[in-house]
């Protein structure tokens, strides 16, 4: 009885939805026919609105009365109940009052700041950054946002590109998990009044900059692109993402702005996306620069051919297109399509209801001072937290050590802690709304324990004034904290670069207090993977605390005392030099591999520096040991439609409980293209308690074993694979060896 009555509701209801998206194209056809030219090209137009400036802005006086003649149909920067109701009151005046979209660069949080996202990847807690997401979307929804550019999905192997800080680092395995849990998150049950559209940045293979340079061009085989960078894209498209935004590079000597294999063969041919695409600020428009358009006529032209949807402040579609239209350049079908994308996305998100349904003042009040968003920032801060060494196991730090010097030129600041990309909000208070890391310290401490201060050194510059006072702190106290690193500036869009050594005399301090003799941790604060060999030679306990956010002083202490014992492992290959980059974990084997890192005869090595990175993808330690140990395969020989179970036991061999990001590798031996040593197909983080033992079980399938060969097919070929667990891409535990069979 229960089956029928349960197949019945499934027929009712999904006959409900369909009638109801029957009911959604209805009103956009119907819509779309009341529209004249103008107002259709007034849809495919964004503004940016006086709250930040996220680029080069347009300087364009009748932003106000295009908005009431329909001329605009989206904004960006535009924050708050009260500034979005009075724009949208400006669009409810138009002739068909076609309710404006406003969207935000929500990258890691809106008033409660989340680590910046390349933080959030080193914790590989899919749950806390989908949650974190859902939160940034709540916040922001709550402040008449009804549209997120995020989240970006970049795959990147060079840190002297500024903007790995806003992604997932370098694994394309480990960005598509990412991709689909933050675009669930920001998402939610997307038409909620807490939820937000996400949208998918930047299409594509934005993070292959030549050089590292931001903006530049990048070139490379269709088949990396396809194996490497879209398959994050294809992941957040299949979470539902409601947009794309498309990328300022080039890619193989076509911007993507103007790139039909990108926008119209893949994402919305062969992958049927159904949203829209957003350009990248003034993208359109410097197509020109590029030397692809000869003006922003034909720019405007390439790109709504191309599928570019809606035209980020570059002017070209509001100057360019009607004209093209009657000149017979541009099929009014291509514009009534990007039109009714985004039409459909008003009418799913409730605007044509209630175009206010976001601008609720009260909502806006509740939501923006929330202790739990704060709670949940503080978490998943503490597990992005990747411990590089604690030799001598001098962490975790005592509460009650008599006394501690903090020092370096991080300790007390507060806006620095929130990283590139977080949102200016005018009321924050950043003294009040971050924890520095001196008062997280304070705040975890006891009363007994005496905390002293210097800053040692500015960030930059070669000015080694301060370094007496911090000897001197130094030699008073039992242990000593230096915070030091980059300015939260110095990563982010448009800050790449040539040199990402610590910068300054910092590492030159770090020296000067290790001369004292005293136990020394070090934390190093970046938004991407810096140089530091000396340091990381010589001091014996260090973590990586990117940028944390709102509480990243708590949670630095939550680690540095053990209240949280550190679970997180790195994103990205961290270099010794500049000179290694491009670095990351999963290269091809080439036909004269290094045995060691000593070998440079004849093979492929540097004369002058070892291969391997200074810290490889996937390492983090922690303040317990863990034991793998009893590898079973189900079989050793799988047939491609078969799937093979795979088990192992994690044993917590230490002193205190623990997470461990147990990862699973696999090596196709030989193939009809060459393949990577060692590639991630899966992870799984868990939590164990001094000397348990859990059973961790994968599953291996086709999907795990597949490949693009020359032919850009997608396909299995049989042969031997090697299997591996680690703890990290370079400490790997078990191996097995299984034949993959026809
Ligand atoms: C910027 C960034 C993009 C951002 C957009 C709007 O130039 O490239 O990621 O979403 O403009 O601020």
């Amino acid at each position: 009885m229960k089956k029928i009555t349960f197949s019945l509701l499934f027929v009712i209801s999904s006959f409900i939805s369909f009638s109801q998206q029957k009911t959604v194209s209805q009103k956009v056809n119907a819509l779309l026919k009341q529209m004249t030219l103008e107002e259709k090209i007034g849809q495919l137009n964004q503004y940016t609105g006086n709250n930040q400036a996220t680029g080069p802005i347009t300087i364009n006086p009748n932003k106000e009365t295009e908005i009431k003649t329909g001329l605009i149909g989206s904004m960006l920067n535009v924050i708050g109940t009260k500034y979005t109701r009075q724009y949208q009151e400006l669009a409810m005046q138009s002739r068909l009052k076609i309710p404006l979209l406003f969207g935000q660069d929500v990258i890691h949080g809106f008033k409660t700041t989340f680590p910046i996202p390349l933080a959030e990847a080193a914790s590989w807690d899919l749950e806390a950054m989908e949650l974190s997401a859902r939160i940034a979307a709540v916040e922001a929804s709550a402040s008449g946002i009804h549209w997120t550019f995020a989240p970006m999905v970049d795959i990147s192997r060079d840190p002297r590109w500024g903007r790995v800080m806003e992604g997932a680092g370098e694994d394309t395995y480990l960005g598509s998990k990412i991709a689909y849990a933050r675009v669930k998150g920001f998402q939610g049950n997307l038409g909620d009044v807490n939820s937000v559209m996400a949208c998918v940045k930047h299409f594509a293979a934005y993070g292959a900059a030549v050089g590292g340079r931001d903006y530049n061009s990048v070139d490379m085989s269709e088949r990396m692109l396809w194996e490497t960078y879209l398959p994050p894209f294809k992941s957040a498209l299949d979470a539902g993402a409601a947009t794309f935004m498309n990328s300022f590079n080039d890619i193989n000597g076509i911007p993507a702005t103007g790139n039909k294999y990108l926008q119209r063969d893949i994402l919305k041919g062969k992958w049927n996306f159904q949203g829209f695409v957003v350009s990248d600020w003034g993208s359109i428009g410097e197509m020109v620069n590029h030397g692809y358009s000869k003006d922003n006529k034909e720019a405007a032209l390439q790109a709504i051919t191309a599928g570019s949807d809606m035209d980020m402040e570059s002017n070209a579609y509001r100057y360019h297109l009607a004209e093209l239209v009657k000149e017979n350049k541009v099929p009014i079908a291509l514009i009534d399509d990007a039109v009714k994308r985004i039409l459909r996305k008003k009418f799913e998100l409730g605007l044509f209801d209630n175009p206010y349904k976001y601008s609720n003042p009260e909502r806006e009040q509740a939501a923006l001072n929330n202790s739990e968003h704060r709670k949940v920032a503080r978490d998943i801060a503490a597990k992005s937290i990747v411990l590089l060494k604690n030799d001598k196991n001098i962490l975790p730090l005592s509460k009650d050590t008599k006394t501690i010097a903090f020092i370096g030129p991080l300790v007390k600041e507060h806006k620095q802690n929130m990283g590139f990309w977080a949102v200016e909000l005018p009321e924050l208070d950043y003294d009040k709304q971050v924890v520095s890391q001196w008062e997280g310290v304070q705040n975890k401490v006891s009363s007994s324990t005496k905390l002293l201060y210097a800053k040692g050194c500015e960030i930059e510059g070669d000015n080694k004034d301060g370094f007496a006072e911090a000897i001197a702190v130094a030699n008073q106290a039992d242990v000593v904290v230096l915070s030091i690193g980059e300015r939260a500036d110095m990563s982010g869009e448009a800050k790449s670069r040539s040199n990402i050594h610590l910068p300054g005399v910092q590492e030159e301090l770090v020296k000067a207090i290790q001369a004292t003799g005293k136990p020394v941790v070090v934390l190093i604060n970046a938004g991407r993977p810096l140089v530091f060999n000396w340091t990381a030679d010589t001091i014996s306990a260090i973590a990586y605390t990117w940028w944390l956010g709102s509480e990243a002083g708590n949670a630095i202490a939550d680690v540095l005392f053990g209240d949280y014992n550190p679970s997180g492992k790195l994103p990205m290959s961290f270099p010794r030099e500049e000179g290694q980059i491009p670095i990351y974990y999963n290269h091809f084997n080439t036909g004269r591999p290094a045995k060691n890192d000593t070998e440079i005869n004849y093979v492929s090595a540097y004369t002058d520096l070892k291969n391997s990175p200074r810290f490889p993808f996937g390492y983090g330690l922690s303040y317990t040991t863990f034991e793998y140990s009893d590898l079973k395969l189900s079989k050793n020989k799988i047939k491609s439609a078969e799937k093979m179970e795979v088990s192992l036991n994690v044993k917590n061999s230490g002193k205190v409980a623990g997470e461990e990001v147990v990862q699973l590798y696999l090596r196709d031996k030989v193939g009809s293209v060459v393949r990577p040593i060692i590639e991630l197909k899966d992870f799984q983080k868990i939590k164990l308690n001094a000397g348990e033992t859990k059973v961790v079980k994968f599953i291996i399938d086709k999907e795990k074993l597949s490949f693009y060969n020359a032919a850009l097919e997608w396909i299995t070929e049989p042969g031997d694979f090697d299997l591996m667990i680690g703890s990290s891409s370079a400490d790997i535990r078990l191996k097995e060896t299984f034949e993959l069979v026809k």
